[in-house]
């Protein structure tokens, strides 16, 4: 099983940008503790950062037929992009959400979220740790995927 982690605008200045919002951690240490827990349950997983919608657009679409699951923080592309939506909507991959912010209780244009209506489930508010808690989700997601796969495996066998 593969997990596609893609991360839009400016989260590669995490740790520098308003810390007093995203707090200290740099994206690469987040990454580093998505693959420990990758690595621990026998998953793949690819990281993926872009300031580019059209690239984030290409990275989705990429992942159509390649990845199991994907988890996504398409940062300031969240309240605007019906590009990124559809394409999350094209490929029917299970999809999870994460804002390092709870988005809800900041200015009114983070309010509006083009992305969660066509993903799986929404991480909000848990800083950093929010990629941890998707990570766990998306594990369960892939369990009950394989699960359900070897259920309809065992009735062909049985019709056979
Ligand atoms: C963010 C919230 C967005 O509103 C903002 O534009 C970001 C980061 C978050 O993780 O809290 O860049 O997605």
């Amino acid at each position: 099983m593969k997990i596609v982690v893609i991360q839009g605008p400016n989260l590669n200045m995490l740790g520098v940008r308003e810390q007093n919002i995203y707090g200290p951690m740099k994206l690469e240490q987040i990454h580093a503790q998505m693959k420990e827990v990758a690595t621990q349950n026998g998953v793949e997983i690819e990281f993926f950062q872009s300031n580019l919608e059209g690239e984030i657009v290409d990275k989705i679409q990429e992942c159509y037929g390649e990845a199991h699951g994907m988890i996504i923080n398409a940062a300031a592309y969240t309240h605007t992009s019906i590009a990124i939506r559809d394409a999350i909507a094209a490929v029917n991959i299970p999809t999870i959400e994460v804002h390092i912010s709870n988005i809800h209780r900041r200015e009114e244009f983070r309010k509006d979220n083009m992305i969660a209506p066509v993903c799986t489930s929404s991480v909000v508010g848990f800083g950093p740790f929010g990629y941890h808690l998707a990570m766990m989700g998306m594990l369960q997601i892939m369990n009950e995927m394989a699960a359900a796969q070897e259920t309809q495996k065992k009735a062909q066998e049985e019709q056979a």
